[in-house]
């Protein structure tokens, strides 16, 4: 969602306002602004559109000041323009603040504080908390901020300015934020990877905590009770260049690129004489069943979670968005394991179902890849993936490493149950990143395949057993960055709808790698084949030379023994489709148009 960034210190914030802007953009990128603030007044700059736009602008005007606050914006109340950018501004001009959540009871809000005679001029849900924090301001922006969100309902990650106040007054309900410490200098940020440049030491605020930041230091504070919060500064891990693209043209194509790594990074130290170690701080022998919970392409991962772990270890399992899992009242047992997957720890459903199944006293689990994040914090216990910061919008490594830490748990769990492992599997994943690798070095015939079907309005995706949540992401891939409209679905289902759909333009790309389901998967082939369909498929071993006889494109993988494996090898090549597909169409797949990276919006 929106990206919050503030700086107070010594040097002129404007260049490191753009720069934290830039490292946050993925969060929202429909328009930006920047409050300073100079020692006599506060100067706002906004400009629709992306970043570079503003900076643009503010390279034409000469500001100056050693304080200011920033704002990258994804529009959930009131079109992109530049009104409705942040930072937002009180009637006289004095308080600024930018805000990332949702104010849910905006309109009353707005209609009494018209009739007090505010004057607010967007249609955001934001701006009615510059004219509060305005209507109880008594010389103390603190306690105004304090006064002014005890009667705001809903989420809020905000940053505040007043013209003669030396300080960010910050605070958090639901939407990250974090205070990073520097040498006589502070910053502000709703994410660790933005503060790399400037410092590691980081403070993460918990919900319902106000922060007043100096240059030289912060308190923070209970929201509800004014009590001074005990925090711990924690050192961020991420080195500034892992939040650079290097040698890439893209951080999609770099994410890609880097998962034989992320891959390595995500078993190191975990598996030891054919034993798994997961410092998992729950007894987990008990469990009865295990009910996995995420969105978007975690939501993809915790479907493989499901066959991995029924596979592997035997516990039943159960998948749901996290946004239908919070609100249909869950039954939910104490025995039961919630787990969440996500790459950010942010995404408010997910937040919002493990709060669920901790208020009816479940054990809750986080298979999360931002360290200190919100979901991590909430869980029980928690399983990082170790994949580094993504900046890509469509996540790619994260989910091969959600995976790789899936197969690991379930190898734990059967671990953990008396169950025998099966050394193959452990060796056999072992050796995944190289497999990639070997993907990875041989492109040419997916980027050849990418061209000839760039302009295809539709695509199709199938796959069976592990292979059908492969296909999802697939499709899922595709539309998130080059607005092809493409389906997933499990091969057999094809006959109960989608092949309505085949004709003699329909590519259907199939995940045909040889496990028990290859002759069924023929079958399918057969089936679209016999319509026309123009049939794109992903094979290996001795059933590629099948696949061969009645695909037109064929995409050559690396086989597993194991097929609880090959999902994260056989989604590698729909990854790079998909990223050619956005390039040959000449799109930014790092920021495609309406999605954001990080969902703290219900
Ligand atoms: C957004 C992103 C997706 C991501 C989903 C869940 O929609 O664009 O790439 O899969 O959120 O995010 P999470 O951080 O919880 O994995």
């Amino acid at each position: 969602m929106c990206g919050i960034f503030g700086y107070i210190g010594d040097k002129n914030c404007v260049p490191i306002l753009i720069g934290g802007l830039k490292k946050l953009e993925y969060r929202g990128y429909d328009s930006a602004g920047i409050c300073v603030a100079d020692g006599c007044r506060l100067t706002v700059v906004k400009k629709r559109g992306k970043i570079a736009d503003l900076e643009g602008s503010l390279r034409l005007k000469k500001i100056i000041g050693t304080i200011g606050i920033a704002h990258t914006r994804w529009a959930t109340h009131g079109e992109p323009n530049e009104v409705n950018a942040h930072p937002h501004t009180d009637c006289c001009g004095k308080i600024a603040i930018v805000h990332n959540g949702i104010i849910e009871n905006y309109a009353p809000l707005k209609k009494l504080l018209e009739q007090e005679g505010h004057k607010i001029v967007s249609q955001t849900d934001s701006e009615v908390l510059a004219h509060l924090i305005e209507k109880f301001y008594a010389g103390d922006l603190e306690k105004a901020v304090i006064q002014a969100l005890k009667i705001v309902d809903g989420a809020f990650g905000l940053a505040a300015l007043h013209e003669n106040e030396d300080r960010i007054v910050v605070a958090r309900r639901g939407s990250p934020l974090i205070v990073g410490i520097g040498k006589n200098e502070m910053l502000i940020s709703s994410d660790a990877a933005a503060l790399l440049n400037h410092t590691k030491k980081a403070v993460y605020m918990a919900d319902n905590e106000v922060a007043s930041v100096t240059k030289n230091g912060y308190i923070i504070k209970h929201l509800n009770g004014g009590r001074l919060a005990a925090k711990k500064v924690d050192k961020i891990k991420w080195a500034a260049a892992q939040v650079e693209k290097g040698d890439f043209a893209h951080f999609m194509l770099k994410e890609i690129y880097e998962q034989p790594e992320t891959i390595e990074n995500a078993l190191r130290g975990r598996i030891k004489h054919g034993r798994i170690k997961l410092s998992i701080e729950l007894n987990v022998s008990t469990v009865r069943r295990i009910i996995i919970t995420a969105c978007g392409t975690s939501w993809h991962s915790a479907l493989l979670g499901k066959y991995i772990i029924e596979s592997l270890a035997s516990i039943p399992v159960e998948v749901d968005y996290a946004s239908e899992f919070r609100y249909r009242s869950p039954l939910i047992k104490r025995d039961d394991l919630v787990v969440a997957i996500s790459q950010s720890g942010e995404t408010a459903d997910t937040l919002g179902a493990i709060r669920e199944a901790k208020e009816k006293f479940a054990k809750t689990l986080g298979i999360i890849n931002t360290v200190g994040s919100s979901i991590a914090r909430d869980v029980d216990s928690g399983i990082y993936l170790h994949a580094g910061p993504e900046i890509g919008v469509a996540s790619t490594k994260a989910f091969t490493s959600q995976v790789a830490v899936l197969i690991l748990f379930a190898l734990y769990l059967r671990q953990a149950r008396g169950g025998a492992l099966d050394k193959n599997i452990i060796g056999e994943l072992c050796g995944v990143p190289q497999k990639i690798r070997h993907i990875l070095e041989n492109t040419s015939g997916i980027k050849s395949i990418a061209q000839r079907f760039k302009n295809s309005p539709n695509f199709l995706y199938l796959g069976r057993g592990v292979n059908f949540p492969v296909a999802l992401e697939g499709a899922l891939k595709l539309k998130e960055v080059s607005y092809i409209h493409a389906e997933g679905y499990p091969a057999a289902e094809m006959k109960h709808g989608p092949i309505a759909l085949i004709d003699k333009k329909m590519p259907v790309v199939f995940l045909a790698t040889e496990d028990r389901f290859l002759n069924k998967i023929l079958s399918n082939i057969h089936e679209v084949k016999a319509r026309g369909g123009i049939i794109i498929a992903v094979a290996n071993g001795n059933g590629s030379k099948k696949v061969r006889r009645l695909a037109e494109h064929i995409i050559t993988v690396p086989s597993t023994l194991k097929s609880e494996l090959s999902p994260i090898i056989n989604v590698i090549p729909l990854q790079l489709i998909a990223y050619y597909i956005a390039n040959a169409k000449g799109i930014n797949m790092d920021k495609p148009r309406n999605l954001a990276k990080s969902v703290t919006v219900e």
